[in-house]
């Protein structure tokens, strides 16, 4: 059986520059889904998955980042003082273990490849790790990496989230050259990134979580800059393919939102608001109404 998965990488050293002017100040990582910012949901999703061990890829300006996941004494005990135990319960759930959280520095811009090879000193040789996109919110019964974990249990090897996407926008994604299709799982021949369009050996893109072999981090080690003149995760795992070693593309059941995008974060800002039992009567309502003013104006 494969090593269990209990670190994982999440690089937020990005400038967010889709979301300035907002991101002049707080990172992107920070801005809120309802009432909890991005990162929440991708930590969230990590524990679900046994995720033990945090390692944040950061850059400048990202302070509000670490501050976050503090603990905050002075509003424990305001909110204690008021008697809001549900609220005192929720800000005490984002507090994390002291030395639970490692912060590396990005100190370039290299690209997604370059990220995850800055975490290279905090795992070990032989141990698997996670990566997780914070960007790609990913709303499902069973969170997505705890679907690709237990997949993982069984196959070991390199395995990265995957969904079907409209060939026109394949060329916005690493895509999947599949050797064989098995379902939920494909295993993989090749993987491009942001093939040009026209050129996409499938229609299957990879969504950003990926549970990874150390080995990726050594071919990191060695590579060269690739699409967009970045040094992508996309090579570092096709290398894998060419060892011969296995990779596996998983077809998760969820919903994902593309929130490093303006229109995929107010996607996301309504399934998660209309999700949400003390919201859903008074913002159902008014999504409803809104469509009915628009519906009549045409
Ligand atoms: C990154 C990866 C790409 C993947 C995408 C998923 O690209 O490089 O392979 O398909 O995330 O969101 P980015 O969107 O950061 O350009």
């Amino acid at each position: 059986m494969a090593r269990k998965v209990t670190k994982a990488v999440f690089p937020v050293a990005g400038l967010g520059t889709r979301f300035l002017p907002a991101t002049k100040s707080i990172p992107k990582e920070i801005m809120t889904l309802v009432d909890r910012p991005l990162i929440q949901y991708a930590i969230d999703e990590a524990r679900a998955a046994g995720i033990k061990e945090f390692i944040f890829v950061t850059s400048r300006g990202k302070g509000a980042l670490e501050d976050y996941f503090d603990t905050a004494p002075e509003l424990e005990t305001a909110l204690r003082k008021k008697g809001k135990d549900t609220l005192l319960e929720e800000l005490k759930s984002t507090n994390m273990d002291s030395g639970a959280i490692a912060y590396v520095r990005q100190n370039k811009p290299l690209g997604l490849g370059h990220a995850v090879w800055c975490a290279r000193r905090l795992i070990a040789p032989n141990e698997p790790f996670a990566v997780i996109l914070p960007d790609d919110v990913i709303a499902a019964e069973k969170p997505c990496l705890q679907q690709m974990v237990e997949a993982y249990e069984e196959t070991g090897g390199c395995m990265v989230a995957s969904m079907e996407v409209p060939p026109e926008q394949a060329s916005l994604y690493g895509v999947l050259d599949i050797r064989d299709d098995m379902g939920a799982m494909v295993s993989v021949n090749g993987m491009v990134e942001k093939p040009a369009a026209g050129t996409e050996p499938s229609n299957l893109a990879v969504i950003g979580r990926y549970i990874l072999t150390p080995k990726v981090l050594q071919s990191l080690n060695k590579l060269k800059s690739g699409s967009g003149g970045e040094i992508q995760l996309t090579d570092a795992i096709a290398h894998e393919i060419e060892e011969e070693r296995p990779v596996y593309g998983y077809r998760f059941r969820g919903q994902r939102f593309d929130c490093g995008s303006k229109a995929g974060f107010l996607q996301a800002t309504v399934a998660f608001g209309m999700a949400r039992e003390d919201l859903q009567d008074e913002f159902g309502d008014y999504l409803r109404s809104m469509t009915a003013t628009q519906l009549a104006a045409q």
